[in-house]
């Protein structure tokens, strides 16, 4: 059966494979569709089967992942090897992230971290419990955080827990050209100590001294190396401190920039349905997720795929 990216980016497949047949092709259907949230990111594929992607489909939904940012996918029914291999198209995995306690991982599967309230004998099966989880992008805390994650809904609370994706790219373009400027070269800490849900690390020490907390460098502003779009890099905004600025400077300009990062008007809100998995780039996104009623479950899935170190340019005068 041939098959080929249509100027929408749905992938089109001719049944009839008429051009070796030298004849004009006919009966071209899309096998997805691409549906844009209405705000200023994310998309919904609708109509495909994440156990069965072929090579084109994969390259359809990377270029609309590019376009969009974040990508749902519903009704899904995966297992862990099905959710494995779905993310490996994107790249190698990394491992579980290193948590405040419970059970990182599914056992044997180290690369699929739990997100999850649920206690069974006593120990939590995952992490983050069902408070808030600020707004952030994932491992940030390392030199190479993973370029993507992918998180799949197995079991979800009748209310609460929705998660919401901001735009980093849109961050960086509501700039004015003045603070784009003051920003070229700066570097920003990203804290190690605390996760998204307020949790010290296992063996961190806690600290709330931004200059002293352990954490690695990254530039403020970076340019996803697909794309070519610029992007404002801020992590998690607890702890984080820039480079050769007082504290107090540091924690102006920080201000003002997550603000306007996270500035509602252009966030857009999921509300998880099991069998859901939502892909987003760790390089152009943050998201965070609401709390929820300690005493319904949630059991999420999520798999990180690997990344490499944040690239900058200089800015663009324009
Ligand atoms: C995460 O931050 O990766 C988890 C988000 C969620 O639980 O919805």
């Amino acid at each position: 059966m041939a098959s080929s990216l249509s100027s929408s980016g749905m992938v089109l497949m001719d049944s009839m494979s008429s051009e070796a047949h030298g004849r004009p092709a006919r009966s071209v259907k899309p096998a997805f569709d691409i549906v844009p949230t209405g705000r200023s990111i994310g998309a919904e594929i609708r109509g495909a089967d994440l156990k069965v992607l072929g090579p084109d489909e994969v390259r359809a939904v990377r270029a609309a992942w590019n376009e969009h940012q974040v990508l749902l996918f519903r009704e899904q029914s995966l297992t862990l090897e099905n959710l494995l291999a779905f993310s490996r198209h994107f790249g190698d995995l990394d491992l579980a992230p290193i948590q405040e306690n419970g059970r990182r991982f599914v056992d044997g599967h180290p690369e699929i971290y739990v997100v999850s309230n649920v206690m069974e004998n006593g120990i939590a099966i995952g992490s983050l419990g069902s408070g808030e989880a600020v707004w952030h992008s994932d491992m940030t805390y390392v030199d190479d955080p993973p370029i993507a994650s992918a998180l799949y809904a197995v079991e979800v609370p009748p209310a609460g827990g929705d998660t919401s994706f901001c735009s980093m790219y849109g961050a960086w373009d509501r700039l004015s050209i003045d603070v784009r400027r003051q920003l070229e070269g700066l570097r920003l800490k990203h804290d190690a100590t605390y996760n998204s849900g307020g949790y010290v690390r296992q063996g961190v020490v806690e600290t709330d001294d931004p200059r002293t907390a352990p954490g690695v460098w990254h530039p403020l502003v970076r340019v996803h190396p697909e794309t070519g779009r610029s992007a404002l890099f801020l992590g998690r905004r607890r702890n984080a401190y820039i480079d050769g600025f007082t504290p107090r400077e540091s924690d102006e300009l920080l201000d003002k920039l997550w603000s306007v990062a996270t500035d509602s008007a252009y966030v857009w809100q999921h509300r998880w349905n099991e069998g859901d998995l939502v892909l987003w780039d760790n390089r152009c996104t943050m998201h965070r997720r609401d709390s929820f009623e300690a005493s319904s479950r949630r059991v999420m899935y999520r798999t990180q795929i690997k990344g490499d170190v944040a690239r900058t340019r200089r800015v663009n005068n324009q």
